[in-house]
């Protein structure tokens, strides 16, 4: 009997959470636990009529891993999917260890305040060593490896879409199709139209972070870092037609330059709009994008939270999005001395999302990867003690669990490149 404490209802984890319950017979109960418990308790209501899995709810702060723990052990579950926001990740992490409980989350360790003096030394230090500035990373978490292995217990780390399945379609290119793989393109694109002239399909702190960060990739073993924007390509993309795309630093791409033997190059791609670009450039200049308060009439407002506070929030573009989101992995490489190349994808709609789920893709293409990777940890199926990443763990079952959850596969022997 599986008993699983999920941590987050958002946008993603509200998918997560009815995809769960569509598989009551391994997911018998869960907590749905968050910051606003009516939004879990509203959630839980909907869902009890129509699933055998048991429903109960929880307030917690998850920046306070007391309190994390509290709650772990007052209702000892055998996972805790942490589907809130990735502040809270190391929090999470130290109560799952505190108690012997597995982890998962679905985006990697990123501080709430980058300008922590003790944060920003080590951040600082990595960015000279590393050659990339992202403000998240994996050694944050990876250094937990050693306490999760010696206690027996997993922790699984970004099983989202991306990160996530593209590393999960890493595995299954190397197990299935090459001998080495040599490149490695990434591409996420959103063919969706929501109709707001300015919209984030996430949480707009992490997203609008990660946009106008600078771009980089991993080449010949190390990293080359670029500014923002800078690397433009067009793509036909399979039943959305041609988007421009652009080259973004990517969690994955570390953990794959790790564990892809001889990988000689590794880029990530996502789609924009001119729109959407415009007004994230006017934001930033304006200030509106930082994360540093400043005083208002006396109160302190943090810029990038009151600009959350007017933007649409996420969860209510599902209604208004059209179209559909086309997200894989081009693979290059050697298969029996021969020069290969492979194209791995899945394509979903956002209005079929919505009839199922009440949720755009981008929520759906991330929320029904979490519920496949606690799938395979609850089942025993990846159960490998200490800190990994999708691409550590055998593909097939996972990907199976795609097919029959929501996210089917797609194949192309013979795929455009990315020049
Ligand atoms: N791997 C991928 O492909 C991928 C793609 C998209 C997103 N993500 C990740 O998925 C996660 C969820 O994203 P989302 O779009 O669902 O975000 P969201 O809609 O903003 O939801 C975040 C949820 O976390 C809760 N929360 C925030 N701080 C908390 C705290 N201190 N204690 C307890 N609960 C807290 C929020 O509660 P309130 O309701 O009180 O605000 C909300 O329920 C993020 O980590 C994001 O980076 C991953």
């Amino acid at each position: 009997m599986s008993k699983v404490l999920i941590i987050g209802c958002g946008g993603v984890a509200s998918v997560a959470i009815q995809k769960c319950c569509q598989c009551s017979e391994v997911f018998e109960e869960i907590c749905i636990a968050s910051r606003t418990k009516e939004k879990c308790d509203r959630l839980a209501e909907k869902l009890r009529p129509s699933t055998k899995t048991v429903i109960t709810t929880a307030r917690v702060n998850a920046d306070n891993e007391k309190e994390v723990a509290a709650l772990i052990r007052d209702y000892q579950p055998d996972l805790v999917m942490h589907i809130a926001l990735p502040y809270q990740n190391l929090s999470i992490m130290n109560a799952c260890l505190e108690c012997g409980v597995n982890y998962m989350d679905t985006a990697n360790y990123e501080p709430e305040d980058i300008n922590d003096k003790n944060w920003r030394e080590i951040y600082e230090k990595r960015c000279k060593d590393e050659g990339f500035s992202a403000y998240f990373d994996y050694s944050w978490q990876w250094a937990y490896h050693e306490k999760f292995k010696e206690a027996g217990l997993t922790a699984l780390l970004g099983s989202g879409f991306d990160p996530g399945v593209t590393q999960a379609y890493c595995a299954y290119a190397l197990k299935h199709h090459f001998d080495s793989i040599e490149t490695i393109d990434i591409l996420d694109c959103n063919g969706g139209d929501h109709g707001y002239p300015f919209a984030t399909n996430f949480n707009p702190e992490i997203n609008l972070r990660e946009v106008s960060a600078p771009g980089s990739y991993w080449e010949n073993g190390h990293w080359i870092e670029v500014p923002a924007m800078s690397i433009k390509r067009e793509y036909n993309f399979d039943q959305v037609g041609k988007k421009d795309m652009y080259l973004l630093h990517h969690e994955e791409i570390e953990s794959l330059a790790k564990n892809i033997p001889n990988v000689k190059r590794i880029r990530f791609f996502m789609t924009f709009g001119q729109s959407y670009l415009t007004h994230m450039k006017c934001l930033e200049n304006v200030g509106m994008l930082s994360t540093t308060p400043v005083l208002y009439e006396g109160h302190e407002i943090v810029p990038i939270q009151f600009l959350k506070a007017l933007l649409p929030d996420p969860a209510s573009l599902g209604p208004r999005t059209v179209g559909k989101t086309n997200i894989g992995c081009i693979f290059t490489g050697i298969k029996d001395g021969k020069e290969k190349s492979y194209y791995l994808y899945n394509i979903c709609d956002h209005q079929e999302c919505y009839r199922e789920v009440g949720s755009q893709a981008i929520s759906y293409t991330t929320g029904v990867p979490a519920m496949c990777g606690a799938l395979m940890v609850l089942t025993g199926k990846w159960n490998k003690a200490g800190v990994y990443t999708l691409e550590e763990f055998d593909p097939d079952p996972f990907m199976e669990a795609l097919n029959k959850y929501g996210l089917p596969w797609n194949e192309n022997f013979e795929p455009t490149l990315v020049p």
